[in-house]
């Protein structure tokens, strides 16, 4: 996928640019990465700041022939392959947090959007919108980040990231765990991301229609749902959200 990787200098958000790719027909492992964005999108309608220069903001196109229920795997599948890719090129011994944050140090520093488009029912194609906080110094993040973001300069002790390397190394994982997936189903994704998971064995909180529940995880389920234990020892699976750790 390294050789269908195109290079931009500032756009709005890579995961439009992706998408006009994916339209004109580009293949799977086609990938956007811009140095800058300046209307770049998180989960849950939030912005995702993306300064020039300083991160990874790239998004790839994916075409699997999938169940529109079972996308929550590819997102699964997306976190472990950038975990992976830091830690090997950085050393930074970052983690997962349900269901695709990267955290290291507590502090956010990759987060991860899946966005599906659908024809006649079905996925017609997925992009996976990664965004890696690579050389972001403190005094780069607005107040309203500086207590929940950090990056890969500033955990691994003020060594520089060479963005080249790393983007290379994440296509690289992503390809191979994209193939495993495609011929092996969801189990080996499955364990490589309970083994690279801060979340579970830990007490969980999260907001569902009814109010703020909790529960302990303990796994996910074959969906990529997170399985929830109450007091009482039932196990329930969340499919989506956001969760605190307590
Ligand atoms: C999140 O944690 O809320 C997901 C953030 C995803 C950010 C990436 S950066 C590249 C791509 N383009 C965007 O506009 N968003 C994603």
């Amino acid at each position: 996928w390294q050789d269908r990787l195109h290079l931009l200098d500032s756009v709005v958000s890579t995961q439009e640019e992706a998408k006009k790719l994916a339209e004109a027909g580009a293949p799977e492992g086609t990938a956007v990465r811009a140095e800058e964005q300046t209307g770049g999108r998180g989960r849950m309608g939030r912005k995702w700041h993306s300064p020039k220069g300083k991160g990874i903001w790239m998004s790839i196109v994916l075409r699997p022939d999938l169940p529109l229920a079972l996308t929550p795997q590819l997102t699964l599948l997306a976190g472990v392959a950038v975990c992976t890719a830091i830690r090997e090129v950085t050393g930074v011994p970052a983690g997962i947090k349900w269901p695709n944050d990267l955290l290291a140090g507590g502090r956010k520093i990759c987060g991860i959007l899946l966005e599906s488009c659908l024809r006649e029912g079905g996925l017609h194609y997925a992009i996976a919108g990664i965004g890696i906080s690579a050389n972001l110094t403190p005094e780069d993040y607005p107040d309203y980040l500086q207590e929940v973001g950090t990056s890969l300069l500033i955990e691994g002790g003020g060594i520089p990231v060479d963005r080249e390397q790393l983007t290379r190394a994440v296509l690289a994982e992503l390809e191979y765990l994209y193939c495993l997936y495609l011929d092996q189903g969801f189990q080996p994704v499955k364990e490589l991301w309970e083994s690279m998971s801060v979340t579970l064995g830990r007490q969980i909180s999260f907001r569902t229609a009814q109010g703020r529940s909790e529960g302990k995880a303990v796994g996910l389920d074959e969906n990529g749902g997170l399985q929830l234990q109450d007091e009482a020892g039932n196990i329930t699976s969340i499919l989506s959200g956001e969760i605190e750790m307590i």
